[in-house]
């Protein structure tokens, strides 16, 4: 019985040395952890030992888990890749400062830490956050930690660890998967911060990328819309030139909370349930299909809405159709319109999206969005910016290549991207861009007061000497509450008339409907055309008004630039851009200079001002009607490139409006709709029927009004319906361009200038279609009968003759004015 009793106090004395020492965090050298042993934390929520991942594995590893969870849960393992295979392995601290996990048999290290630095009294201990740590005994800063198991992270990512890169310590911590549930030896998959561009996370599967979590925006991962601030815990983001990190926070320690790699490659988070004794999915980094990285190949937007999800950003097509249609999107899409590199360039933008990869982009953080669009506009490479901080609302980044693995997203777990496209691109966006549009028009009100000031900077300015000053328009904003600049330059009266060589007959081009317009040099050498407004007209003081109000604001390649204008006592001229080519109508009519407008540039010069006028009726500001759309005022630049000009009878409407009536109905014969000469109502439908005559008369090379035929009474119109009708409407085509031109484009010339001259408005396609039926293959409907198919004979007539001034004639010969009595 006696020696019973000591055997069990000598047991229960081992027993008890053997639980204390456990309760110890901390390790000192020469003292060996044995299989079987455990290393508590002090707050005991982590435990260290070795262990065997699955009752199906044999092999021990030295790991830490959660003790205070009944399913087992190892958040990091030493000997990952070296296992043991049987308990015969120790783990120690050497005097260096160096762990190490021991073969007790063969005496052999099968794991080991290195130090770099010199240790002085080393002590190895289990935080309580789960890190294991060595630093020197009387040394508790984090900073000079020997070493720590949270630099060495394997599939799961803990709170209080540094996710990313130390440059300083040349460290780089990222997650990679185990192999299988019961084998912790590196798996497939690795998902890393890229440093490279501006720096993102990419999840690979061996060395292809799988998943990006997209860049850090300010305020998440560009790709990862469900990071968002809730009461479970904070994180940031730090990238400096010392390190790269993502790093979360608990908010409160009763929270258990674990990021992991599965072995299958997915990003999860989870929260231990006590209640449940689970651990449940609190969110995933993949949503759905639209996150496998580049799914819809480079310029390709992926948006899981839509069926298939696949896309092209806007302006963009498939680079091979064929395949895109077997949904084999990885070649993903081309630009319908190469870039010009050297100007006419412009952005459009894409909100609510995952940014594009950014390992090839370039980055500042203080630009601005302006600097930014600047930036990008000067390298040819330049494909798309950014705001790089969303939260701030600063910094640039940009992309020079390729936009691969771009997606789209609820309007608020997005953000915005500019991508560069050609002009004419940027003008066939029409009907996309018009709800944005409707909001950001500005109120008439503040662009009238644009001449107003106009008056104003005159009558101050009335003593100075000459130059130009510009005067500067603030308009504010309210929907996006943004302030825009727009600037009218306001020449000096005696800088025009030195220009002019005082209003000389050598210099006049000619005479419009409100004045002569002349040409004019600057100082500075510069061409200009100057229109200048008749004295005493009553009606050239609105007329003018209204070119100014409507085409301040205008910009667009197809439409003639308005540099400024000039005001002196009486006096008031606008100030145009030269264009050394003159108008469309000296052109086409003339029999000399017909031959020299091969057809090429005949639907060059058709699709630019289906462009122009869409522009006016749909992407400019103002819904503008032009109202007296004609070949003489289609000027042409140094390229023949068209301009729309003349805008002294155009209107304005408001908002959604697409119609208007007038009893003032002004405006050209033969270019006129039925419906606006007969009841005085215009709209952008009016304008498709003059764009629909000036069509006809660019294929044919003949005026509508004036046509004759020697078998029928009929005009252009009428005479093109017929040829048509009868399958003859090559007959129509210019006798000069005889073996020249691509059947195609004729025929879909002639045809959608007969969809255009339609009898009824709403038959007629606005220029949005025009544009898309000009620039693709798509089938086009039949045309119905046009309007005003036979000529009328009128007295005016006589007047019809070419004018001896064609590219300024306005409303003088041939516009025509009258009441419409109702
Ligand atoms: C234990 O592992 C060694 C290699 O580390 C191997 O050679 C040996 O066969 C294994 N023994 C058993 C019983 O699995
Ligand atoms: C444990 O395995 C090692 C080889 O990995 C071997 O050398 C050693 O003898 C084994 N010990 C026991 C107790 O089986
Ligand atoms: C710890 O293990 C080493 C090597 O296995 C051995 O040499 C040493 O004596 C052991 N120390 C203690 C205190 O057990
Ligand atoms: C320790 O450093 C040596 C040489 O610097 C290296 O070969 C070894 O792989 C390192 N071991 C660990 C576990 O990092
Ligand atoms: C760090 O060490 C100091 C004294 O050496 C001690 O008072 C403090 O509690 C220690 N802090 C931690 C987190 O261990
Ligand atoms: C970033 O932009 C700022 C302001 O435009 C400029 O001063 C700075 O030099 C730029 N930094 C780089 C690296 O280009
Ligand atoms: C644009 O890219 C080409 C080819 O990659 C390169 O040769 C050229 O230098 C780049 N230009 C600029 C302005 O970056």
């Amino acid at each position: 019985m006696h020696h019973r009793f000591l055997l069990f106090l000598f047991v229960f004395t081992i027993f008890t040395i053997f639980q204390t020492s456990t309760a110890i965090s901390i390790i000192t050298p020469n003292q060996n952890i044995t299989d079987g042993q455990t290393i508590l934390s002090d707050d005991e929520f982590f435990k260290m030992g070795f262990f065997t991942p699955s009752s199906s594995s044999t092999n021990r590893y030295f790991g830490i888990w959660y003790n205070k969870i009944s399913v087992t849960t190892i958040v990091w393992v030493a000997n990952r890749q070296t296992p043991l295979n049987n308990t015969s392995g120790v783990l120690t601290l050497n005097d260096q400062g160096e762990l190490m996990i021991i073969n007790d048999r063969t005496n052999t290290v099968i794991w080991s830490t290195n130090s770099s630095q010199n240790a002085n009294n080393p002590v190895a201990q289990l935080l309580d956050t789960g890190n294991l740590i060595i630093r020197n005994r009387n040394d508790n800063d984090t900073r000079d930690y020997l070493w720590q198991s949270f630099d060495y992270p394997g599939d799961t990512f803990l709170p209080g660890m540094k996710y990313g890169i130390d440059f300083v310590k040349g460290l780089d911590r990222y997650l990679t998967s185990w192999k299988s549930v019961d084998d912790p030896s590196i798996g497939e998959y690795m998902n890393r911060v890229d440093p490279n561009g501006y720096p993102q996370i990419l999840m690979r599967k061996g060395s292809v990328v799988e998943f990006n979590s997209g860049s850090w925006n300010g305020l998440r991962f560009s790709g990862m819309p469900n990071l968002k601030p809730n009461g479970i815990y904070t994180f940031e983001f730090v990238f400096n030139e010392k390190e790269i990190y993502y790093k979360y926070e608990l908010v409160s320690n009763s929270v258990v909370t674990r990021m992991i790699l599965s072995t299958e490659g997915m990003i999860q988070r989870f929260i231990w349930i006590e209640r449940t004794s689970e651990w449940r999915l609190y969110v995933s980094g993949q949503l759905d299909n639209c996150d496998r990285y580049g799914l819809c190949g480079p310029f390709g937007i992926c948006n899981i809405n839509d069926s298939p999800a696949c896309g092209c950003l806007s302006g963009f097509e498939p680079r091979f159709p064929e395949e895109w249609r077997r949904a084999d999107w990885s070649n993903g899409c081309v630009r319908r319109a190469e870039l010009s590199c050297g100007g006419g360039d412009g952005f459009v933008k894409r909100t609510g999206v995952k940014v594009p990869d950014t390992r090839r982009s370039w980055f500042n953080v203080s630009m601005n969005l302006e600097e930014c669009e600047k930036v990008c506009l000067r390298n040819c490479n330049c494909t798309a910016y950014a705001t790089l901080n969303i939260k701030s609302r600063s910094g640039c980044l940009i992309w020079f290549d390729d936009l691969v693995d771009i997606r789209s997203y609820a309007e608020e777990d997005g953000q915005e991207i500019f991508v560069r496209l050609a002009a004419s691109e940027l003008d066939r966006k029409g009907k996309t861009k018009r709800k944005v549009r409707v909001i950001l028009i500005p109120t008439l009100v503040s662009v009238t007061v644009l001449l107003g000031i106009c008056l104003l900077i005159y009558r101050k300015r009335k003593q100075k000497k000459n130059g130009i000053t510009s005067i500067v328009i603030r308009e504010n904003n309210v929907a996006n509450e943004k302030k825009e600049d727009s600037e009218l330059p306001l020449f000096d009266f005696n800088a025009i008339a030195n220009a002019t060589n005082n209003f000389s007959d050598e210099f006049k081009l000619g005479e419009g409907g409100f004045g002569p317009v002349y040409k004019g040099i600057l100082e500075d050498g510069k061409e200009i055309a100057v229109k200048r407004h008749s004295r005493k007209s009553k009606q050239g003081l609105d007329e003018f008004q209204n070119e100014v109000k409507c085409i301040a604001k205008l910009q667009h390649r197809n439409l003639v630039k308005l540099l400024g204008c000039c005001i002196d006592e009486e006096e008031r001229m606008l100030i145009y851009e030269y264009m050394p080519n003159k108008s469309l109508n000296s052109f086409i009519f003339d029999e000399g200079k017909r031959k020299s407008m091969e057809w090429s540039k005949r639907y060059t010069i058709i699709v630019g001002i289906a462009r122009g006028l869409l522009y006016l009726h749909q992407d400019s500001r103002l819904r503008i009607i032009h109202r007296d759309l004609k070949a003489s005022n289609i000027l042409l630049d140094k390229d023949m490139n068209p301009r729309i000009s003349d805008f002294g009878l155009a209107r304005s409407l408001e908002g959604s409006d697409t119609k208007a009536n007038t009893r003032r109905v002004m405006g050209t014969y033969g270019y006129m709709a039925p419906e606006y000469t007969i009841d005085g109502i215009y709209s952008t439908k009016s304008d498709v029927f003059s764009f629909g005559v000036l069509v006809l008369e660019i294929v044919s090379g003949k005026k509508n009004r004036g046509f004759r035929h020697a078998n029928h009474d009929l005009n252009l119109l009428g005479h093109a319906w017929r040829l048509y009708k009868n399958g003859k409407q090559l007959e129509l085509l210019d006798s000069t361009l005889k073996y020249t031109y691509m059947l195609s484009e004729v025929n879909r010339s002639i045809q959608v200038g007969l969809l255009c001259v339609q009898k009824y408005p709403e038959d007629r396609p606005d220029m949005t279609m025009v544009v898309l039926m000009l620039g693709s293959d798509i089938p086009l409907p039949e045309p119905k009968q046009p309007g005003f198919y036979t000529e009328r004979r009128r007295p005016q007539e006589a007047g019809e003759s070419s004018s001896s001034n064609p590219e300024w004639s306005s409303s003088n010969q041939l516009s025509v004015t009258y009441l419409q009595p109702r």
